[in-house]
């Protein structure tokens, strides 16, 4: 009996223990601070921000849609293999909008919403106007998932789901996605103006920024590997080849032959909307050759190239393990992109689940 006793108490303990680990599903030895989770904390800066999420599930759950909506991720992946295969830029935009939407007012959908009458779109800021693409898209996946299962799916989760499911049709890899976030009755202009990073920003700037949103040194590397698909306006690098420090010099961490090619994309005046790769090796591939062309001097924006030479120890050392593992990379991706996803979620009673993607319930 006494037996029996300690075997149904290790039972119970090791339910208990993989019912509170593991938000990711490749088992991987995470070398640096995997174990640590985010900071959490409160948010500051614009836009009446949330508490933030941690590496918890901030109580979305995998199974969210199991019975409302089993048939969720494969109407989203339809969508996506379609649009996709007509425009392959488009996995890059869609993993960018949930970036977008994640970092102003928690992952809520506020970046999908049009002017409504008490805010203003966040479409509008500076890191989004005349950059952000894929609403279309958003629409489509919406509009089957009304069909299919009405007021049910969140726009949130619609972003959530895109951005893995872009990832995978790309070549990356998958995870396990908690999901039940609702939609937000507003937008935050101003937030979106202050929480996204600039393309300039220093190595100690794109930290702060992340913590900010309860994510560390090994979030911002691995979520910076997401530019290995996708294209960036000229507008967005023309600092580097022209006057990077006010001294009308490029800046020097530009490989010389990259350099110059990106001029004849990107002149001193005009061609501000001219684009070029992220990932000039594989722009529509994802894998790890974006952390190899830092290691050369190739990355675009200097938010990438920072990484390497922003003298940071652990951000240089993390380029170089995720240059030379790729399955390292993918499996620190994954897990970090689930973190970034958690980022002060509405749940329970808080917003709703809006029936178009570009404008709150009446
Ligand atoms: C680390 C700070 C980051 C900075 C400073 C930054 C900046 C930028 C800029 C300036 C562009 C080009 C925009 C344009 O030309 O209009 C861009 C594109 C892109 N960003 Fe980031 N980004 C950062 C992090 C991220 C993260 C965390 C993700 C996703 C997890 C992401 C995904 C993308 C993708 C996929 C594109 C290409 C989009 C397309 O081709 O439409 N970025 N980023």
């Amino acid at each position: 009996m006494a037996s029996f006793n300690l075997l149904y108490a290790t039972f119970t303990l090791l339910l208990a223990l993989l019912s509170s680990s593991s938000t990711f599903c490749f088992a991987y030895p995470f070398g640096w601070g995997g174990g640590g989770g985010g900071g959490g904390g409160v948010g500051v800066g614009g836009g009446g921000r949330r508490p933030i999420g941690t590496q918890t599930y901030s109580g979305l759950l995998p199974g969210f849609y199991g019975h409302s909506c089993p048939q969720a991720n494969d109407i989203v992946m339809s969508v996506l293999e379609r649009a996709i295969s007509k425009d392959p830029r488009m996995a890059a935009s869609l993993l960018r909008l949930h970036f977008h939407d994640c970092f102003v007012q928690g992952c809520d959908a506020s970046v999908l919403l049009d002017d409504g009458e008490t805010f203003v779109s966040e479409k509008k800021s500076v890191p989004n106007k005349n950059s952000l693409r894929g609403f279309e898209v958003i629409d489509e996946i919406k509009s089957e998932l009304e069909e299919a299962c009405p007021e049910t799916v969140s726009c949130a989760d619609i972003l959530a789901l895109a951005a893995r499911g872009s990832t995978v049709l790309s070549g990356g890899p998958s995870w396990e996605l908690p999901l039940g976030r609702r939609d937000s009755r507003k937008a935050s202009l101003n937030g979106s103006n202050k929480n996204i990073p600039p393309p300039n920003s220093t190595i100690q700037n794109l930290l702060t920024f992340f913590q900010r949103q309860g994510l560390n040194e090994v979030d911002l590397v691995s979520l910076s590997g997401a530019h290995t698909i996708g294209m960036a306006r000229c507008t967005t690098f023309k600092q580097r080849l022209y006057n990077q420090n006010g001294n009308n010099q490029p800046d020097s961490t530009l490989e010389r032959s990259y350099y110059h090619d990106l001029k004849t994309v990107c002149p001193k005046t005009g061609g501000d909307s001219n684009i070029s790769p992220l990932d000039l090796a594989s722009p529509t591939t994802f894998d790890n050759a974006y952390f190899k062309l830092i290691l050369s001097g190739k990355g675009l924006l200097t938010s990438d190239q920072v990484l390497l030479a922003g003298n940071l120890g652990k951000t240089m050392q993390l380029v170089k393990a995720f240059a030379d593992d790729r399955a390292l990379f993918f499996s620190h991706f994954g897990r970090s992109m689930v973190k970034m996803g958690n980022i002060g979620p509405l749940t329970g009673y808080n917003g709703e689940v809006r029936k178009h993607c570009r404008k709150v319930n009446l």
